[in-house]
């Protein structure tokens, strides 16, 4: 099978593995020390292949296992008058512009670079088409700063080149909870790259994230950078089996045919948890308690106030859903869970243009069985006309996702925290944090 991480590259499911029998345990899974060493060595062997990184307050490969570093800030903040107040220099062809995405007619333009340029696949069948509805929501969360949202203009035409955002978010690492900025939809025209644009446009996002007093941030990337804090793969689960081995997402198995793998992959046509009901505004409260002692469990995870979760969480059509599980009797609220609606485009295929991928976002488990919430979720998507399921091994996920019938994507999506040294690196399951 074959899939899009969220953020870079694209992964395509094992070709050893076959998904649609037993599934065999990634033995990438949960990558440690040693892995992200030799995943050093191999792709930097002479030490000096990341000139833009390198310079930046960031977890160096070097320092890799050296643990005399303290944890925490690797830079302390510098007084705001000494924050350089110009933005970084462009090529001369090119200009800086806000995009307000509240506008109809920006968004539209940011919708349009990213449909044609944004994160591909490794064998380009595939490139993610996040709906403008979704840019709109996953960059206006509370407290948002329009001037984090940069995007790079050709002077002459005004034509949107280039693209990079940040949002506000409070993450909580082990008992410290740290104000930083999620920075997210890094994006450079396709006749633009590998002209050293992204590190200008990093280094104009995060001064504008200074400028508001903010030092730390969270992003991740398919791209092995100096140093994630966690590694982990997404898992795939099939809703529409037929379209997705049309398309090329997935294959079929051996001795496998196609009526078999339909009904290996059908699933019951209700739900089967009692008092599982779409989220309402009433239940933010609730749900933000649930949520908040949830996430108390990982090391690494965000701290949701009620304004963020009515943002995040409340279901938006073709973006959001949540569902809660309310107690018949009490009317209390016990479980929840969530995901997103990120299509892709499918390139070059005269049958199908779009593949429809629900992704797992926050949940919680209290009376219900993750594995029944997870099995409820799939429900509704196959319902609602999503062809794939998919959810990264963060969490409490790892442990049900064979039994649920995901199989594993081929590729990495890895985590970095900028400015912030963690002493080792995370589990998958040790982290709370799901980025658009
Ligand atoms: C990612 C993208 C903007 C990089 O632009 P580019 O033209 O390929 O690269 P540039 O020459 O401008 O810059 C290269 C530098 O950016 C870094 N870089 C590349 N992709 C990066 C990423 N996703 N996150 C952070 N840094 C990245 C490189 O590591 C390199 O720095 P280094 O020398 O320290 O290693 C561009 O390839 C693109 O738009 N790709 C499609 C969308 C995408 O993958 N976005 C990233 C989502 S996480």
């Amino acid at each position: 099978m074959v899939d899009k991480d969220s953020s870079s590259g694209s992964n395509k499911e094992n070709p050893d593995q076959d998904s649609s029998e037993t599934l065999i345990p990634n033995s990438k899974n949960t990558p440690d020390l040693d892995y992200i060493v030799q995943k050093f060595q191999d792709s930097n062997p002479y030490g000096q292949q990341h000139k833009f990184w390198e310079t930046q307050p960031v977890g160096q490969f070097k320092d890799l296992g050296n643990s005399t570093l303290p944890e925490g800030p690797i830079e302390q903040p510098t007084p705001l008058s000494e924050v350089k107040q110009e933005p970084y220099n462009l090529p001369n062809l090119y200009e800086w512009t806000v995009c307000d995405m509240k506008s109809d007619e920006v968004c539209n333009e940011v919708y349009i670079l990213l449909t044609n340029n944004y994160v591909e696949d490794d064998d380009n069948l595939f490139r993610f088409n996040y709906s403008k509805e979704f840019l709109r929501w996953g960059l206006t969360p509370p407290g948002y700063f329009q001037n984090w949202h940069i995007g790079v203009r050709v002077k002459s035409s005004k034509k949107l080149v280039a693209f990079i955002t940040g949002i506000p978010v409070k993450i909580r690492v082990r008992n410290e909870v740290v104000q930083m900025a999620e920075v997210n939809f890094l994006c450079v025209h396709k006749k633009l790259r590998s002209k050293r644009l992204a590190p200008v446009m990093i280094k104009e996002v995060t001064r504008r994230i200074h400028l508001e007093n903010i030092w730390q941030a969270a992003y991740t990337a398919g791209v092995f950078l100096p140093t994630p804090v966690t590694t982990c793969q997404y898992w795939h689960r099939t809703l529409n089996p037929k379209k997705l081995i049309d398309v090329g997402f997935s294959r079929l198995g051996e001795r496998m045919t196609m009526s078999r793998t339909i009904k290996l992959y059908k699933l019951p046509n209700s739900t089967s948890t009692r008092g599982l009901r779409k989220m309402e505004l009433r239940d933010v409260p609730q749900v933000t308690r649930l949520l908040r002692n949830y996430l108390n469990r990982f090391i690494v995870a965000p701290t949701f106030d009620e304004d963020e979760v009515e943002h995040w969480l409340l279901p938006q059509e073709n973006v959001v859903d949540s569902y809660v599980v309310e107690c018949e009797e009490t009317r209390e609220i016990t479980d929840f869970f969530s995901f997103y609606t990120l299509p892709s485009t499918i390139l070059n295929n005269q049958n199908h243009s779009t593949l429809k991928a629900a992704y797992s976002f926050y949940y919680v488990t209290n009376r219900v069985q993750l594995m029944q919430l997870m099995q409820d979720a799939l429900i509704i998507a196959k319902r609602d006309d999503f062809d794939v399921f998919n959810a990264l091994d963060v969490m409490e996920n790892e442990p049900i996702l064979k039994d649920l019938k995901f199989g594993p994507g081929d590729g990495q999506l890895y985590y970095y925290l900028y400015n912030y040294r963690l002493n080792n690196v995370l589990k998958p399951s040790e982290l709370g944090l799901v980025l658009l």
